[in-house]
């Protein structure tokens, strides 16, 4: 069984040429700000074909300073910082309650890029949090409307029965809102961009906010 699985982890690749392209990313043409390269590398990760890059490995820590991590999607990117949703009642969401610090990593395989934030987060109002998830599908709605996130579930056929119910609920009253349903909110003190590069000379750009604010750019060993 090992054996198998150390052979298959030995036959797998990453930035295999015939499906992969590796931009370059020049340090010195870097924008004096994180936010727009960021916005420039997901658009181009979508145009080079990457599916869902807008999905993130999301890092919180529980009150001991133990880690943890998921996947989640990113709602924007703006002045405020990077957004996205849950529930106040998650584990994630107890977390951030009694740690409001996160990281997020996005990973974009078909142009060997990463980028990585770390900061503070917040709850933006509950009134944008409704709002933003009434311009959503139905089906968010429903699975926001399912509720309980995180708690143990005591068999299929009771998530069946509560989905069932808040999928005829999101249709009947798509405005129906979803009370623990939350828009957080990180403002990152590092953004780091990972280019990958196939003699392994990876540029990493950091941003991180200084003294007065400012973003300092530097050049990190990869
Ligand atoms: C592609 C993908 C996207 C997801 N997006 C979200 C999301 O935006 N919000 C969310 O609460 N859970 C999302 N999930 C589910 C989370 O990964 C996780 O299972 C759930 O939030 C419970 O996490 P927690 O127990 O750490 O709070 C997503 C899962 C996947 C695979």
């Amino acid at each position: 069984m090992d054996t198998d699985l150390h052979e298959l982890l030995r036959s797998l690749r990453v930035w295999d040429p015939e499906v992969t392209e590796l931009p370059e990313l020049d340090p010195a043409a870097a924008p004096a700000e994180p936010l727009p390269l960021f916005t420039r590398w997901l658009a181009e990760a979508a145009a080079a074909g990457q599916r869902e890059p807008h999905t993130m490995s999301l890092a919180t820590a529980d009150a001991d300073g133990l880690p943890d991590v998921r996947i989640v999607m990113l709602h924007g990117a703006d002045a405020d910082g990077w957004s996205f949703a849950t529930h106040a009642h998650s584990r994630k969401g107890g977390h951030l309650a009694a740690r409001p610090h996160a990281a997020l990593a996005f990973y974009w395989p078909v142009l060997g890029r990463q980028v990585r934030l770390r900061g503070p987060v917040g709850t933006a109002p509950a009134e944008e949090a409704q709002a933003d998830l009434h311009a959503r599908s139905t089906g968010a709605l429903a699975a926001a409307l399912t509720g309980r996130q995180s708690a143990v579930l005591g068999s299929v056929e009771e998530l069946a029965r509560a989905s069932e119910g808040a999928w005829e609920r999101a249709r009947r009253e798509p405005d129906t809102p979803a009370p623990s349903w939350t828009l957080y909110r990180l403002r990152p003190d590092e953004v780091e961009f990972f280019q990958g590069d196939a003699r392994r000379r990876h540029v990493r750009l950091r941003y991180r906010r200084g003294q007065r604010e400012e973003w300092v750019r530097e050049l990190l060993w990869p």
